[in-house]
């Protein structure tokens, strides 16, 4: 399966991933270095160095990956002999990142190799990154090629991110520091910008004269189930709007960059999120739904109700749902309502995204519909990525009737390989060094800046999750929130 064709820009690199034993590392991490290292990407010599406090050596800690790679990559991508050869970049360090003898048995392993890429990369709770930001400082381990990677949720407000940004940047500068968004690593994420900005047929049409709304839906399927005692004190518009649904979102509406270089890219989304209008008290209340989901059911049985795992109290407030009609306060989008919204235990896992064009101003045909839902573009993202599009053909027969019809566009048949994992794309961009799909100390900031008064709205008028059953499309207050100007969730 290894793919001998070099890429012309290997660089032989140290990966140490603190957390090598955790959950992320297992499920997502390895597995997407081993996917690189089948495709030839991974330089000769290239390590990776896990580090986390269980006692295992390079022999056992092989033999515990080989368990959890046989869960997470599925069969048909998990070649033998690649994967033997895999393991033999991968080597474990046991130590507890609170103590300094940890770093100077890190030292060690790096001497002598101060020239290649090095990537810490800080797969541990959020309360241990300065701690380690610290300990390779101190150390002595920041080299010029190195980088350091942090994983969502950073921070719990402004001000907490902040902080975290303010020790960041005591040891690293902000070239150094790649924040994590796994969504921009998707492939389908960055169709998006290729659909935009690739394409000269869609430009002319992507402003208010032309769209008279935008849906984005990340639905889960899954419950908080094991992640409960997290999850609670975060809820879905921490976990969820803050990053992976506010990145969609900008992407969607920013303006065409001057080039993909990684601050031509994120100068021109920080501007969106600058201009979304800010939903502060009464306003933040008429535009969002907290919702919480309860016992349901879905065709494979019965699933408990939030508040019914054992990690998660009795009586917790946190949401599960979020809906919000957001607006964007310039040119372009004047006028176009954003409907935005993100679950879990929802109907079914599908990200997507509709534009919904104006009706003809005048129309000269009769429809079924009436027009009632005019063009649409739909972008699934998840599970399966396609890009669809909705418009009206005159039916097979005598008289003239319009009726809808799809133009599809499936990428599985397009492409007919393996899509890539996001961790896959964003592991090689650490290694490389390209910040492009990692979000700027700028760009989380503003996103809390938006977030932090929805919140403190909630709080100040006590707003609870409305309860939805799991196995829907959430509480019905997220219906009324979008119909009240006459448009619809898209749900097919
Ligand atoms: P886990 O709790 O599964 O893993 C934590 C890791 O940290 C373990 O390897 C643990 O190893 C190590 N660790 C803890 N304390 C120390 C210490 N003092 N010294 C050395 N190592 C230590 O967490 P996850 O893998 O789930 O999450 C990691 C990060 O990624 C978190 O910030 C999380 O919020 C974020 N994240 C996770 C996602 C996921 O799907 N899991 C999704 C998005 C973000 P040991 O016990 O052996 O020391
Ligand atoms: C993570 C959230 O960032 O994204 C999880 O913490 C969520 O709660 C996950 O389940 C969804 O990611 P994906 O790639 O499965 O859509």
């Amino acid at each position: 399966m290894k793919n001998s064709a070099s890429p012309v820009d290997q660089q032989p690199f140290d990966f140490i991933l603190f957390g090598g034993t955790g959950d992320l590392a297992m499920r997502k991490l390895l597995p997407a270095l081993y996917f690189r290292h089948c495709e030839g990407q991974l330089a000769e010599g290239g390590r990776i160095i896990a580090v986390a406090r269980r006692d295992y050596n390079n022999e056992s800690f092989r033999e515990l990956m080989e368990t959890d790679a046989r869960i997470h990559i599925p069969e048909a991508d998990f070649d033998a002999a690649a994967w033997q050869e895999f393991l033999q970049r991968v080597f474990y360090l046991p130590i507890d990142v609170t103590t300094v003898e940890g770093y100077s048995d890190l030292g060690d392993m790096l001497a002598g190799r101060e020239e290649l890429a090095r990537v810490f990369y800080l797969s541990v709770a959020p309360n241990l990154f300065s701690v380690i930001c610290n300990g390779v400082d101190e150390a002595g381990l920041i080299t010029e090629q190195s980088r350091v990677a942090l994983e969502k949720p950073l921070g719990r407000d402004q001000e907490t991110a902040e902080q975290i940004n303010d020790q960041l940047a005591a040891s690293f500068n902000e070239k150094q520091i790649f924040r994590i968004d796994h969504y921009l690593g998707k492939e389908a994420v960055q169709n998006l910008m290729a659909l935009r900005f690739g394409n000269a047929l869609f430009e002319p049409l992507w402003r208010n004269e032309r769209i008279s709304d935008v849906q984005i839906t990340i639905a889960e399927s899954l419950g908080a189930e094991g992640r409960g005692a997290f999850y609670d004190q975060t809820g879905a518009l921490r976990d969820m709007v803050q990053n992976h649904l506010l990145q969609l979102l900008v992407i969607l509406a920013m303006e065409p960059p001057v080039s993909i270089d990684p601050d031509a890219v994120r100068d021109e989304k920080i501007k969106v999120l600058r201009a979304l209008k800010p939903l502060v008290g009464g306003d933040a209340i008429e535009n969002t739904v907290r919702g919480q989901y309860k016992a349901g059911a879905y065709a494979d049985g019965a699933v408990i109700g939030y508040r019914d795992n054992e990690d998660v109290p009795s009586e917790s407030k946190t949401e599960t749902f979020v809906a919000i009609r957001a607006e964007i306060a310039s040119w372009r989008w004047e006028g176009v309502p954003f409907f935005l919204r993100t679950g879990k235990r929802m109907e079914s896992k599908t990200t997507e995204i509709i534009v919904n064009f104006k009706k003809v101003p005048h129309s000269i045909f009769e429809t079924a519909d009436g027009f009632s839902t005019p063009n649409q573009l739909i972008i699934r993202l998840q599970p399966e990525e396609s890009i669809r599009m909705r418009i009206y053909v005159k039916a097979w027969g005598d008289d003239i009737q319009l009726q809808p019809v799809h133009l599809n566009l499936d990428f599985n048949d397009v492409f007919k390989k393996r899509q890539m994992i996001a961790y896959e794309r964003l592991c090689m961009d650490l290694i490389r060094g390209n910040q492009t799909l990692f979000m700027r100390r700028d760009e989380v900031a503003a996103a809390w800046a938006w977030i932090d008064p929805i919140r403190q709205a909630w709080e100040q008028h006590n707003v609870t999750p409305k309860p939805y059953t799991a196995g829907t499309w959430g509480p019905a207050a997220a219906n009324a929130l979008i119909s009240r100007e006459g448009f619809k969730w898209y749900e097919e």
